[in-house]
This record gives structure tokens, C-alpha cells and sequence, in this order.
């Protein structure tokens, strides 16, 4: 088991990683010592939020579960209006908590949800996918969709506590696992160049999930997480290296009407960065290599389903219109180093990103 302890400006909190960790759990909770606590979880994972109400309830505290339909579609202000229900309902009261037991889309949900019950209530995040656990938990960032943009309406509100059980890892489907290790190999590239070396000797053992190495590997990325959000908790600046590779990842995303998938994207995004560092004598050729066996090596191959090339552009340029006229690229410049900030000519984005399409 690890601990971290990151500080942010509503406080520290600690972040506990390890398997069967429900006694963490209820000490995290006993810490807290909440007036009571409302639990929000999704239709897979209502038995780890079971569990969970299990050992909180040994912790001397009732609490109950709301559970909203799997998948993105209950990050919605409709389902944001049945948690708020329920937490009314539970009486939660400003010294009460609310637990998120999911995936990103429960945590962002039942997060947003903390921040404006009775002006905001302590969260405590128990995240339940890979992604989660590496990303969506760490750096404060809550919301759900509007009718057609995603994360449109939300808050920053950091957790008070996070709680990541490796055990949950078990019953998460083997797509949704892979696809995580596009955000792994994003911090690696980016931020920490001993992750790289590591996911390219324990390749086996982490595609199998072993729980010793997946410790190492989820502190790894919620230490190189807290390490920007601490200097950046509102996005103003060097946060946004956690971009790299969403420029054109989030594009491909969009222009393929979401039939990619974030993974997918964003490893296409990171080869659409580093090929145009490449082109731009921003980065090695070893570089790109090394990032694409990475990618490759975790099932992230180099294809993609067709999307007109023209599309992706559109998409990038209508980001553009969004932040004033200039795209920051997050260029890669050695192994396990990111630079923000960037602006390319888009002769070199078009070619770069057909011949990725081709
Ligand atoms: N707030 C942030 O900073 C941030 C960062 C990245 C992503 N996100 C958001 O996170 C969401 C994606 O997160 P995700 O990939 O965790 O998806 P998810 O929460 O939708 O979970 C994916 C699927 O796996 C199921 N599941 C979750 N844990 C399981 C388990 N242990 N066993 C079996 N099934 C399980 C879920 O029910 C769901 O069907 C997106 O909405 C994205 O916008 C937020
Ligand atoms: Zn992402």
C-alpha cells in the first residue's frame, strides 16, 4: 500500500493506494468524522459500493446508496438533479460527505454534486477504474455534459480524501483497462521518463494487472498529476501538459461523432504531437519510436476507423476559435519531458495529421 499526501487549496488530503483497503477507508472516513454520508455509484459497480457502505458502517455511520445508470449519459443535469434529490433526502448536511464509488463519470458526477450541496460538502473519492485512479480522481475537476458539449457545466472542488482499490480492477472489462494506459504512457512521455522505462520492462505483468506493479505505476501518475495541478489547481498555465496529446485526440474524438474512444484518441494524439515535433526538430526520431511501441505494446495501435482527414482539422479549429485564434500545442521534446505553449504552422498539422489518417 502507498500514501501520498497532496495539498490544494481547500486543504491537504491523503491518497491511499493498495488492494482490500476498506480499513483506509474507514479511517479516512473516521478522520473526517462527517455528520453522515451519501454514497453515488453506477448499475455495474453497486457491489464495490457495498463494500464500501459496509465499512463505513463499522466506521458507526449510516449511510445509503444512489445508484445512476453506467455510462456517460448520467453525466447530465438531470441525473445531477436526482443525486441533489438524494442527498436531500439523506438530510446531508454541510458537515456530511458524499462518496463517489465509480469510474470518471460517477466521480465527476457525484463531485459536481458535492460542490453545490448546501454551498459544497467534503468529497470522498473511491474510483473504481484505471482511469480514474490515474486521472479523473486527482486535480479537482468535476461537471457533467450540456445538451451538446462535454464537461460544459462544472466546478473545481478537490476531494477530501482518495481511497483507490486495487481490487476493483478485477471486474473492470479488459477495453476499458487498455485504454486507461493511453493517460499512463501520456504521463510518462510527458512528465516522468522512469515510467517509461518501467512500462517497457513490466509490460507483462501490468497487462495482466498484477497488483504490486499497478501500485507503483497508479503513484507514479497521480504523483506526476498532483505535481502540475499543485502549481496550476485552475488551468491557467503549465497545466496544460495533462493535454498533451489531446489537441488532436480530442479532434479525432469529435470528428468521428465519439465513435473513438478517448484511448484511442489521445494515443493518436500523442503520434500526431510527436510526429510534429519530429517535423518541426522539436524532438528525436527515438522519440516517436519509443512513444509508439509504448502505445502499441499496451493495445493502442496505430490505427484508427476512418475519419476525413478534413474533419479532424475543422475540429482543431474550432478548439482554435475557442482559445482566441492560437492552438498551444503540447510538443514533446525528450523522453519523459513536455513543453506547452507551442503554436505550429497548420501546413504542417494537415500533412501530419492525413498521412496518420492515411
Ligand atoms: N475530472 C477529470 O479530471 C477527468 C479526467 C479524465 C476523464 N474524466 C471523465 O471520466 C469519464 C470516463 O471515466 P471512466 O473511463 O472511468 O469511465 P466510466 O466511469 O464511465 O466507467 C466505464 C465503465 O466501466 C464500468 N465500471 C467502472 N468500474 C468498474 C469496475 N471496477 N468493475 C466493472 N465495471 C466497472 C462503469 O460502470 C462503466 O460502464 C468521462 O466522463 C471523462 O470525461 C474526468
Ligand atoms: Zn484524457
Amino acid at each position: 500500500m502507498v500514501r501520498l499526501i497532496l495539498d490544494s487549496s481547500m486543504g491537504s488530503y491523503p491518497v491511499v493506494i493498495g488492494t482490500n483497503i476498506q480499513r483506509e477507508l474507514r479511517a479516512a472516513i473516521t478522520r473526517l468524522d462527517p455528520t453522515g454520508a451519501a454514497i453515488i455509484t453506477d448499475s455495474n459497480v453497486r457491489p464495490w459500493a457495498g463494500k464500501v457502505a459496509k465499512a463505513i458502517k463499522r466506521a458507526g455511520l449510516k449511510t445509503s446508496i444512489h445508484v445512476v445508470p453506467a455510462g456517460e449519459r448520467s453525466k447530465s443535469m438531470t441525473h445531477l438533479q436526482d443525486v441533489l434529490a438524494f442527498l436531500e433526502r439523506q438530510q446531508i448536511d454541510r458537515g456530511g460527505c458524499v462518496i463517489a464509488v465509480g469510474g470518471g463519470t460517477v466521480g465527476d458526477l457525484a463531485g459536481f454534486a458535492a460542490s453545490v450541496w448546501q454551498r459544497g460538502v467534503r468529497l470522498v473519492a473511491v474510483p473504481t477504474t484505471l482511469l480514474a485512479m490515474v486521472d479523473s480522481s486527482i486535480g479537482g475537476k468535476t461537471g457533467v455534459n450540456g445538451g451538446r458539449s462535454k464537461n460544459a457545466i462544472g466546478t473545481f472542488w478537490q476531494p477530501a480524501a482518495v481511497i483507490s482499490d486495487l481490487a476493483c480492477i478485477e471486474t473492470l472489462p479488459q477495453r476499458n483497462y487498455r485504454e486507461a494506459f493511453a493517460e499512463v504512457v501520456k504521463y510518462a512521455v510527458a512528465m516522468d521518463r522512469g515510467l517509461i522505462e518501467e512500462l517497457d520492462k513490466e509490460h507483462d505483468r501490468l497487462l495482466e494487472a498484477d497488483r504490486s506493479m499497478l501500485e507503483r505505476v497508479v503513484f507514479r501518475c497521480v504523483a506526476a498529476k498532483a505535481l502540475v495541478v499543485a502549481k496550476d489547481e485552475r488551468e491557467s498555465g503549465p497545466r496544460a501538459i495533462l493535454n498533451y496529446g489531446h489537441t488532436a485526440g480530442h479532434a479525432l474524438e469529435a470528428a468521428s461523432g465519439f465513435r473513438v474512444s478517448h484511448g484511442r484518441a489521445v494515443a493518436f494524439g500523442m503520434r500526431v504531437a510527436a510526429a510534429i515535433a519530429l517535423a518541426t526538430g522539436l524532438c528525436s526520431k527515438r522519440l516517436v519510436e519509443t512513444q509508439d511501441a509504448l502505445l502499441t505494446a499496451y493495445g493502442l495501435p496505430d490505427r484508427v476507423p476512418h475519419v476525413d482527414p478534413k474533419r479532424v482539422m475543422a475540429a482543431i479549429s474550432r478548439d482554435k476559435k475557442a482559445r482566441r485564434g492560437k492552438v498551444a500545442w503540447v510538443m514533446p521534446r525528450r523522453l519523459g519531458h513536455a513543453e506547452v505553449g507551442h503554436s505550429v504552422p497548420s501546413a504542417v498539422v494537415r500533412r501530419v495529421i492525413t498521412k496518420a489518417l492515411a
